[in-house]
């Protein structure tokens, strides 16, 4: 599924589902984190005019997402905790090229979006197909769809944009990390935990 090297064992997705206030208040913050992400890509290269308005669009969305999340903790009872550190994005961050030109660090950037996007979209079809609550599991389904969108946007711009790399040998070298990386994970009631 969108290359990634290792799919999630289905068993975390109860995991995720033993602690609703916890994987929901992780994911509030994720849907935010996406929306920063965006926001810092568009400032940092404001002269792709394609790019600002297609990253607008996203910004919009995630924050979407967060507050679709947050109204449901509220329906719930549940309260938002503080946000999460997400040790599995940090791990991804020290792996993209911050060295080498602007052009590489710009489309390293936009394939660790990539690579974030592709991961919770998987993640939450393990939710969507594998936890009790039916609401719940629709939710998971249609933002599903939504970040594979946004996987497919963030790759075609690196692709788009790149002067000097060789994205689809980035992508591969990208994919085989995270293939590595994943294994490590799986254990927590954590959207990429
Ligand atoms: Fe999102
Ligand atoms: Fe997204």
């Amino acid at each position: 599924m969108l290359g990634l090297k290792l799919l999630t064992d289905p068993r975390w997705a109860n995991i995720a589902e033993s602690n609703l206030e916890e994987i929901l208040t992780d994911h509030a913050w994720c849907e935010q984190k996406a929306a920063t992400n965006a926001i810092t890509l568009i400032a940092n290269n404001s002269e792709h005019q394609e790019l600002v308005d297609e990253l607008t669009t996203i910004a919009i969305e995630e924050m979407q997402h967060f507050q679709q999340v947050v109204a449901i903790i509220k329906q719930r009872g549940y309260t938002l905790g503080r946000e999460r550190k997400d040790d599995y994005v940090g791990k991804l961050l020290k792996f993209s090229k911050k060295d080498g030109s602007r052009n590489m660090a710009f489309v390293d950037r936009l394939l660790f979006a990539a690579m974030i996007e592709a991961r919770s979209c998987e993640r939450f079809r393990v939710l969507s197909q594998n936890i009790k609550d039916q609401e719940l599991a629709k939710f998971y389904h249609d933002l599903m769809v939504s970040e594979a969108g946004h996987y497919t946007t963030f790759l075609n711009f690196a692709r788009q944009y790149s002067t000097d790399v060789d994205v689809d040998k980035r992508w591969k070298e990208w994919l085989a990390f995270e293939g590595e990386l994943i294994q490590s994970f799986g254990n927590k009631e954590a959207i990429h935990g």
